[in-house]
């Protein structure tokens, strides 16, 4: 892969599932580079219209590049803000869009940009923010939270064992300086890790501090309702995750959404007055085949689930 791009992961699988029928109203609440948003305007035709969301800044000026240049009929628009504020951003409005696309994560241009500080490949301030609107930088977090909090951060976002002794390793190294850059920070971690286990500790620990310092899975759980919300009856929404934590909150969230009832199994009859919202279209999670993960390693942890709205329901 060529630097300063990024290669869309399940591409072909998204417009498939989530492009049921030529012209209507989508939205990519993480255009990124707009590479989905591309592919998902080309399978809708000349018709289509598609609002791209990103809270990032520089992907939506590279994304507007893209756009201008592959999709010069106009048939689009870019917004600034979280994907979990959707439905207040796009004004609250209902039914109103037929596909809705989350593509969680990073692009690969930002975790290879030293400036973002998001990956411990590549050395850089510790920020890691993905807006400023979302809070201190990670190196704030990194110094200051009690060890016990730094360790139950590292554990949850991060599923890493080994969380308490990486995080008594990240509080010696801060005692004799302050932790401000990716580096030092590796370096920190790596001095109680062995060789061979260094990559994917080093993995799990920035995962989980980026999840942190960007509230991941709040902004998540918040745009799945907001998503639902917004989809028109027969609407899909599709959401790829790259992680366990991610793709464990939307199958929840779709299967329960996809639920006639949620009584216990035990209650005689159903009292919960819960109707399904969605109809689930994928059952198991949709990943990239060999050929694809062969072209880009990123897309070996890649999940798709997707979902319809159902017509008889408009509020979730
Ligand atoms: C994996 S990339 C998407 C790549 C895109 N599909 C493409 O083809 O270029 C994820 C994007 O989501 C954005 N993002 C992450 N969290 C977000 C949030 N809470 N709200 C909006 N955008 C977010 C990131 O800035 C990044 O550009």
């Amino acid at each position: 892969m060529k630097e300063n791009q990024h290669i869309p992961v399940l591409r072909q699988e998204c417009t498939e599932l989530l492009i049921t029928r030529p012209g209507g109203r989508l939205l990519d609440g993480t255009v990124g580079m707009a590479g989905t948003s591309l592919a998902l305007l080309e399978k809708a035709g000349p018709q289509a219209f598609l609002i791209g969301m990103d809270l990032d800044l520089e992907s939506l000026r590279r994304a507007r590049r893209v756009l201008s240049e592959s999709a010069p009929n106009g048939h689009w628009g870019l917004v600034r803000a979280s994907f979990a504020r959707m439905d207040v951003v796009l004004g609250g409005g209902v039914g109103t869009f037929d596909a809705v696309l989350l593509d969680l994560g990073y692009s690969s241009v930002q975790l290879d940009d030293p400036r973002r500080g998001l990956s411990y490949a590549v050395d850089g301030p510790l920020d890691m923010r993905l807006s400023p609107v979302v809070g201190p930088p990670a190196s704030e977090w990194v110094n200051q939270l009690p060890v016990a909090e730094l360790a139950d951060l590292i554990r949850c976002f991060g599923e890493e064992r080994h969380a308490h002794r990486i995080a008594r390793a990240i509080d010696n190294a801060r005692r004799r300086a302050p932790i401000l850059t990716t580096g030092a920070l590796r370096d920190a971690i790596s001095t109680v890790v062995p060789p061979r286990f260094r990559i994917k500790t080093l993995a799990r620990v920035f995962q989980a501090i980026r999840i942190h310092v960007n509230r991941e899975l709040e902004a998540l759980e918040a745009a799945l309702p907001a998503a639902t919300r917004l989809l028109a009856p027969g609407g899909r929404l599709g959401v790829i995750s790259f992680h366990s934590l991610e793709d464990r909150i939307v199958k929840r969230f779709m299967m329960h959404a996809a639920k006639d009832c949620i009584c216990p199994p035990d209650f005689p009859a159903c009292c919960c007055k819960h109707r399904a919202t969605l109809r689930l279209v994928t059952r198991k999670p949709v990943r990239a085949g060999k050929s694809e993960i062969s072209r880009n390693i990123r897309s070996r942890s890649a999940t798709l689930r997707v979902a319809a709205k159902l017509s008889c329901e408009l509020a979730a």
